[in-house]
């Protein structure tokens, strides 16, 4: 945990046809049921805010057999100026067509590169969540948000 402070959750995504910002949105939501969780959900964030938060969820769609330049360049960024995730809890989530390496491909980034404590497996869900998908959505950021709490 960061000070003593509420702990912290962000959850950035990026979404072309917003169907991984639906995820996002609905995740934001079953994570603001668990009390004393602070949430902030965001399309675009800078990688120094990252160090500021407990818990880092990615939303990565898959386009292309892998995640989009923009989510790309975020993980670059973080490396880049070394920010600091180790052990800060990490999920990734999306929603993709076929095949949906995007989340798989983020977690394994946050696993060996920030060496973070992932959530595994990544939530995916295809094409539009119907409403079983965001309840799933709530479900697993309530999930996250109770094991920050456990921690704390
Ligand atoms: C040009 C294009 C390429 C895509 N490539 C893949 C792909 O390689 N694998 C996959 O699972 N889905 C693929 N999809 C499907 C998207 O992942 C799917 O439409 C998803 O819902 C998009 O999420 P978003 O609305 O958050 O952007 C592709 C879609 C488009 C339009």
């Amino acid at each position: 945990m960061c000070g003593i402070s509420m702990p912290k959750i962000l959850i950035v995504y990026y979404s072309h046809t917003e169907n991984t910002e639906k995820m996002a949105k609905a995740i934001a939501e079953g994570a603001r049921t668990v009390q004393q969780v602070e949430v902030e959900l965001k399309r675009h964030e800078s990688p120094w805010r990252l160090a500021n938060f407990d818990a880092v969820l990615i939303g990565a769609p898959t386009y292309h057999h892998n995640m989009t330049n923009s989510t790309k360049n975020f993980l670059e960024e973080v490396a880049f100026h070394s920010i600091n995730l180790k052990d800060k809890i990490g999920a990734a989530f999306g929603s993709y067509g076929w095949s949906g390496e995007a989340p798989r491909l983020v977690l394994e980034i946050m696993k060996n590169k920030f060496e973070m404590q992932v959530i595994e497996p990544p939530l995916l869900l295809k094409y539009a969540p119907d409403q079983a998908g965001l309840e799933k959505c709530r479900e697993f950021g309530k999930q996250i948000a109770d094991k920050l709490m456990l921690q704390t």
